[in-house]
């Protein structure tokens, strides 16, 4: 296990702030105020506000990978004329690009084209440089998480914001939810009694293909269980805590199944000055599937919010599916209120951090360890792994305070 004390976020004096850290007033964002009424978004795009208004340039850098579900949403609104797609960049070939012009080298294509908006959709590591050169090429952005790997990168992304004026929305989809805004507020009314915790958990399976899906797959300080593809539930969880975010502590444990330099199985525990403390607890190496649940726990009642899919339960059994507020819909519309600008992910950032200055995931033992299938589609299992993802968000609990999995290396 490594745990940190406090130490401050990039721009505020003293203890933690994700709301505070020199952020123009028009990036301040609403983490707390996406209202019922902007949610759900699963119906077909509305035509644009006015007939007169023209419909902003959106270009999209890594149109491979991820990139094509961008790819996707570009076509679909822009058959509802909500905007024009300027163009696509990547430095490999892009399959199937349509009418839609296509560049190996952003610079060229920003020099060009001179979107108004520009997706980045490449590998973490890559953001920063891109980012800079796309706002002071006069873009906003719509940045894929994890925005940044660093904090002194966030802070030197925010810098330039609040110089050229742009703004940056953070593909953290899932903060969009109408599901997190009535969590929200059932515990800023007290519905939920006083908060004693707030968890996530998940159980997904990612085999030999996954893990070699691309260059930066398993690398250290990009990749990872935490920092990619539950980086949502760690995030989902912040966002519900007190705002602004002040962390007292950070604990993290990382274990592996396979030989790569990151973790596949890992709990994470935060605790802010104030508020609950937050547990996330997840695995790539699951027996079955637990899609990726937010729990919230308090002394008259819980929530449950499974975030991938927006369903909620609020202090009843019974699921109901709330919908979710679309991230370039609302920074095309909406570049003042944005759902997830940069600032509110500081907090993630910091926690991404500590995961990377932590000691390298302990191996687990072979003998404990299960496989499925073979060739690329191999598994690797392990047993009882998704019955103790549940139980550490219940119990806020460490894997090595419940199990036992190890905390030093063999
Ligand atoms: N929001 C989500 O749910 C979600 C899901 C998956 C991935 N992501 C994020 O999307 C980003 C990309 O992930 P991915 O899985 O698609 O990675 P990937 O490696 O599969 O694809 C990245 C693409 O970017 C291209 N690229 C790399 N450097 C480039 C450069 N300098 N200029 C132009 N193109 C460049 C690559 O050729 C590749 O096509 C990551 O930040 C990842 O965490 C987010």
């Amino acid at each position: 296990m490594t745990s940190a004390g406090a130490r401050d976020l990039p721009g505020s004096a003293g203890a933690r702030d994700i709301r505070d850290n020199a952020v123009s007033a028009r990036d301040k964002g609403t983490l707390s105020g996406i209202t019922r009424a902007q949610a759900p978004t699963h119906e077909a795009p509305a035509p644009a506000k006015s007939a007169k208004a023209k419909p902003k340039r959106v270009a999209l850098i890594g149109a491979n990978g991820h990139g094509r579900s961008h790819r996707r949403k570009l076509q679909e609104l822009s058959e509802a004329n909500r905007l024009e797609v300027a163009a696509y960049c990547d430095v490999a070939e892009v399959d199937e690009p349509g009418e839609v012009p296509v560049y190996r080298d952003h610079q060229a294509m920003l020099a060009e084209t001179r979107p108004d908006v520009v997706i980045i959709c490449t590998p973490p590591h890559t953001h920063l440089p891109i980012a800079l050169d796309c706002v002071r090429a006069g873009a906003d952005l719509l940045l894929e998480k994890p925005p940044m790997l660093a904090l002194a990168d966030h802070e030197t992304l925010q810098a330039a914001l609040d110089e050229t004026g742009q703004v940056c929305q953070v593909g953290f989809q899932a903060l969009g939810s109408a599901g997190l805004t009535r969590v929200r507020e059932a515990i800023a009314s007290g519905a939920l009694g006083e908060i004693i915790g707030i968890s996530a958990f998940g159980a997904w399976q990612r085999d030999d293909a996954y893990w070699s899906r691309s260059p930066w797959a398993g690398k250290r300080t990009i990749d990872g269980a935490l920092a990619n593809p539950f980086a949502h539930a760690t995030m989902q969880c912040l966002a519900l805590l007190p705002q602004p975010i002040r962390i007292a502590s950070i604990e993290v444990e990382r274990y592996r199944a396979r030989p790569i330099e990151v973790d596949d199985t890992a709990t994470l525990r935060v605790r802010p000055v104030d508020g609950p403390p937050v547990v996330v607890a997840v695995t790539l190496c699951a027996e079955g599937f637990l899609p990726g649940s937010v729990l919230v726990q308090g002394t008259a009642g819980e929530a449950e919010l499974e975030y991938p899919t927006d369903r909620l339960r609020l202090s009843t059994p019974d699921w109901e599916t709330t919908g979710r507020a679309d991230l370039l819909l609302n920074l095309l519309d909406d570049r003042d209120s944005l759902i997830a600008p940069l600032a509110v992910t500081a907090a993630f950032t910091a926690v991404l951090e500590h995961i990377h200055a932590a000691p390298t995931p302990i191996a687990l033992d072979p003998a404990r360890l299960v496989e499925r299938h073979a060739g690329p589609a191999r598994q690797v299992v392990i047993p009882g792994i998704d019955q103790l993802v549940r139980t550490a968000a219940r119990r806020l609990a460490l894997f090595s305070e419940i199990s036992d999995l190890p905390t030093e290396r063999p």
